[in-house]
């Protein structure tokens, strides 16, 4: 869950892999270190903090043209400088940087201690710059011996590494955790994400799990474990550097609430059809007529993805009247899955490299089960090993707490839902009123933004509460979860989100006179029986935000405010219920005074399981 980065050719090194790790800072942010080589040897900068830390202790930077670079979430070893990557061999020849973990770590470090080797960190990686540093000192080439080391590795490692008595070459590898090329001319770049390199240049090679990359200035080659050569397509960088600029936002999650209506339009293009009353989703075309056979559904996915999952499942089985469920990923990676063939799987994943969620896949693959990706990276592992799936394109997400994404999720799921339905009991009259619902939404958020100042407000009052929670029921109790995930991961406050079914079974212990609780109660199905909680609530003394048509006076009259939700289709209502969530949640943390795109413990994406 770090980043990692490296680049070869004639510009300053530093320059070109800070710009790199700052693009990367998303993925981990505890410490940060930079290694170049100039004059024939390793040139060292590393520092306990976020990238700007380790600017600031290096005025001037490293000297040098070839280097690597690193930016960290700690798994084995405390946040500290001598844990910080890159680690060196024993003999300080060769550097090397590493997003993974090394299962076999405890029996490889005792073979080297029993060798004499003093180890400087508590690291796993300092065990593969060792080994990677015996081979050479036998007298083996770079690239043989990174591919001794990871042939005695157990476990997961994107790796770039720099020798300083070869500094006109570079070796990366990428075992299970993702690693691109970058393309220049007379220059290249070595990158754990395509955001990384955008800023530099359009081209592109994905390495596979399994490949190593030889990098000079001119070009490079590309190996597997066992040395043979592999051909590698150059492809283009879709992001847009730009829409990775915070611009004139204060934080990246600000600004990605506010994209949310452009990243629906986008998400949406093309893929509704007025006239049949339906949905395409290009990589579902190709399987439609397995689709057919189908005869259950399983979404899963993690965190805020699991929540979107959820709600996948409830339209797929209230719209399509196909049985589904969601399921957390990293609980069936595990479980040993019963994976039959009229079974569709949908994995969810902002980032695509989620380890839990990449594990779940790769089990239901292995056992013959058909799975489909929703993911916003372009590239990633998920979209490579799903059987098909369609991309959010919701644009990069680069604050760790996720916003748009999750409505771009919720969206393809609708889309996946409606496609499923039309193709068996929903008429076209019903399709094309779920279609007309679908294309009023980007306008139906961009109403619900408008809430911003009265969630600025209910943050002032209520935002650092001991405790917050929240109600839904049916498609809302996944929102009811995400907006409580949102206030803890940020603004590190206690909350539950949870069914208003279950809060008399327990929870309703924890209401105290004062105490918030945002209720979801749009006009469908479910609002009489969120009246009835709304009753319990407030018979409590608690303070009440409600989320619920702007006209329903009879929730009016039992709550302390309501937030008007615009005239909706139900299956849409999630969509816009979670956007007060999401800015309550950002004010909260404002109001906190908390780093709120880096929130503390965290990373963007989970690769580790
Ligand atoms: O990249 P993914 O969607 O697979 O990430 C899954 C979770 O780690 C992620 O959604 C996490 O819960 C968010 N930080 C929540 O805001």
């Amino acid at each position: 869950m770090c980043g990692i980065t490296g680049y070869i050719g004639q510009r300053s090194a530093w320059e070109m892999i800070l710009g790199g790790l700052k693009r990367l800072e998303y993925r981990g942010y505890d410490s940060a270190g930079v290694v170049t080589v100039a004059d024939g040897s390793l040139q060292v900068a590393r520092s306990v903090g976020h990238i700007r830390a380790l600017e600031e202790a290096t005025p001037g930077g490293l000297p040098g043209h070839v280097g690597i670079g690193h930016t960290r979430w700690a798994t084995h070893g405390g946040v500290s400088e001598a844990n910080c990557h890159p680690h060196r061999d024993s003999k300080n020849r060769i550097a090397l940087v590493h997003n993974g973990i090394v299962d076999n770590v405890e029996a490889l470090r005792r073979e080297l201690l029993a060798e004499g080797v003093k180890f400087r960190s508590e690291t796993d990686t300092e065990v593969l710059s060792e080994l990677v540093g015996r081979g050479v000192a036998r007298g083996q080439s770079l690239l043989d011996a990174v591919l001794g080391a990871l042939n005695r590795m157990e476990g997961t490692a994107g790796i770039v590494v720099v020798d300083q008595e070869r500094p006109d070459r570079l070796v990366a590898a990428r075992i299970g955790s993702p690693v691109v090329l970058g393309i220049g001319e007379g220059e290249m770049w070595v990158a754990s994400d395509p955001l990384a390199l955008r800023q530099y240049t359009e081209r592109m090679v994905v390495l596979e799990d399994g490949e190593i990359a030889e990098l000079t200035a001119r070009g490079f080659k590309t190996v597997d474990l066992d040395n043979r050569d592999r051909e590698k397509r150059v492809e283009k960088i879709l992001h847009q550097a730009e829409a990775a600029e915070l611009g004139s936002y204060a934080h990246y999650m600000l600004k990605e609430i506010n994209e949310q209506p452009d990243a629906l339009d986008r998400s949406m293009r093309g893929r509704l059809d007025a006239a049949m009353g339906s949905s395409h989703l290009g990589g579902l075309q190709s399987h439609r007529a397995r689709l057919f056979e189908v005869q259950r559904v399983v979404f899963f996915g993690c965190g805020t993805s699991l929540y979107s999952a959820e709600v996948g499942a409830y339209l797929m089985s209230s719209y399509a009247r196909v049985p589904a469920q969601a399921q957390d990923a990293a609980e069936l990676a595990v479980q040993n899955p019963i994976v039959d063939s009229r079974t569709l799987y949908v994995a969810i994943s902002q980032s695509g490299e989620t380890a839990d969620t990449l594990a779940a896949l790769r089990e239901i693959k292995l056992k013959g089960g058909l799975v489909a990706g929703v993911t916003n990276v372009v590239g990633s592992s998920l979209a490579r090993e799903t059987d098909f799936g369609t991309y959010v394109h919701a644009g990069p997400e680069i604050s760790v707490c996720s916003t748009k994404a999750f409505t771009a999720q919720v969206l393809a799921t609708e889309l996946l839902a409606l496609q499923f339905a039309r193709m068996r009991d929903l008429s076209a009259t019903d399709g094309r009123t779920w279609v007309k619902a679908l294309e009023q939404l980007p306008a139906q958020v961009r109403f619900m933004l408008e809430h911003a100042p009265a969630c600025k407000a209910i943050a002032q009052r209520f935002g650092g509460s001991k405790f917050t929670m929240f109600v839904g029921r049916g498609a809302n109790v996944p929102v009811a979860q995400e907006g409580a995930l949102k206030l803890k991961e940020i603004a590190y406050v206690p909350a539950e989100g949870l069914s208003g079914a279950a809060m008399k079974h327990g929870p309703l212990a924890l209401i105290e006179p004062g105490l918030p609780v945002w209720a979801l109660v749009p006009p469908d199905e479910t609002r009489e029986r969120m009246l009835g909680n709304l009753r319990e609530l407030k018979a409590r003394g608690a303070h009440i935000t409600a989320v619920a048509a702007g006209d329903d006076e009879e929730v009016r009259g039992l709550v302390d405010e309501v937030l008007a939700l615009p005239p909706h289709h139900p299956a849409v209502s999630p969509i816009l219920t979670v956007i007060p969530l999401q800015l309550y949640a950002y004010y909260s943390a404002l109001k906190l005074g908390y780093d709120i795109d880096k929130p503390r413990n965290l990373a963007k994406s989970v690769t580790v399981m």
